[in-house]
């Protein structure tokens, strides 16, 4: 199956005398979306020839002692070593071993969520997805409270907690980290040099704290898996965003995968502009050349994959 964008052809596109706006793209259209099990199957076994996200959504405990090298994957020349925390969370077992969804929903962070009535939606899928450890309860209406795994980059202890900094900080982390109950918190800690003190940050409360979370940390092979999967459907992404790694990985423990937040354009289908988060004032360069993502054609890939069946794109109002 070609994943490939089809430049003379966008999913749902309005007729041709409606253009979308600047910095805007089509909204795919819902009405007459059916899932297709057969492409989706088909899909699934592809990406198996490429990774096995059951085995490489977390290096194991067995394979990796306290004190050992580690070359970042973007940045090979430079290394870390297994800490002590690390080593400790690593978990046993994969932490999606024998899982299996009908219907799982990813949730990526764009503003476009706002005011979209979507967390009941959400909530309703067998298993929820999120990003960077988004919040939610603030956002229950729109984005939902379920979280059965959740990403969190090593720069959002910065970002979004000060880096622990003070009682209020680490009190702030330590609440946003119990909300998750045992889900699995995915840390990608080897991708680039620079995060390891945020991840011994991150660490230490959840052992300190006792927290029922299940760290999770990618396999060193998972990144160049994926992109290798996706560059040989022709779809030329330079570094995969962590939404399409979870669209990726997904496809082997959930059948229908329903995709929330996913608008990388800073205006939506009439005018109207749309936050690059939907919890915070961060601005983004969705086209900016020195942007390590691709994150507008992923997102014609993915309407391209939603006009097939085989995924559906969310992106108006759950109302
Ligand atoms: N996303 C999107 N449109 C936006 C914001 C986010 O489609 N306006 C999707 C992207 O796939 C992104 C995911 O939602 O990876 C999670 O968003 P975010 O936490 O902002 O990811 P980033 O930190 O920007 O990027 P990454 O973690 O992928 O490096």
């Amino acid at each position: 199956v070609s994943t490939e964008p089809d430049a003379t052809r966008k999913a749902g596109s309005p007729p041709s005398s409606s253009p979308a706006p600047p910095g805007s793209a089509n909204e795919p259209s819902s009405r007459g979306w059916r899932f297709s099990g057969t492409l989706s199957n088909q899909i699934r076994k592809d990406i198996l020839r490429f990774l096995d996200a059951e085995r490489d959504i977390s290096i194991l405990k067995g394979t990796l002692k306290p004190g050992d090298v580690i070359h970042y994957v973007f940045d090979r020349q430079s290394t870390t070593n297994v800490s002590e925390n690390l080593h400790a969370l690593l978990p046993t077992t994969s932490p999606m071993k024998n899982r299996h969804y009908q219907r799982c929903a990813i949730v990526g962070n764009s503003g476009i969520l706002l005011n979209s009535s979507c967390g009941k939606e959400i909530d309703s899928h067998d298993f929820v997805i999120r990003c960077n450890l988004a919040p939610v309860q603030e956002f229950e209406l729109d984005v939902g409270l379920r979280t059965g795994l959740v990403t969190m980059n090593p720069s959002v202890v910065q970002r979004a907690f000060q880096d622990l900094g003070s009682a209020r900080w680490r009190e702030h982390f330590l609440q946003r980290l119990r909300g998750l109950g045992d889900a699995v918190l995915w840390i990608p800690a080897f991708m680039a040099k620079g995060g390891e003190r945020r991840v011994e940050l991150a660490l230490d409360v959840i052992r300190r704290q006792r927290l029922a979370v299940r760290p999770a940390f990618p396999s060193l092979r998972l990144l160049d898996a994926v992109r290798g999967y996706w560059l040989t459907n022709k779809v030329h992404i330079k570094r995969p965003t962590t939404g399409l790694l979870m669209y990726t990985m997904a496809t082997r423990f959930c059948e229908e995968i329903h995709l929330y937040g996913f608008w990388p354009f800073s205006h939506d289908a009439q005018g109207n502009a749309v936050k690059y988060h939907y919890y915070d004032s961060l601005t983004y360069g969705y086209t900016s050349r020195t942007s390590p993502h691709t994150m507008p054609l992923e997102f014609r890939t993915l309407s391209r994959l939603h006009a097939l069946g085989v995924l559906q794109l969310h992106t108006g109002s759950c109302r």
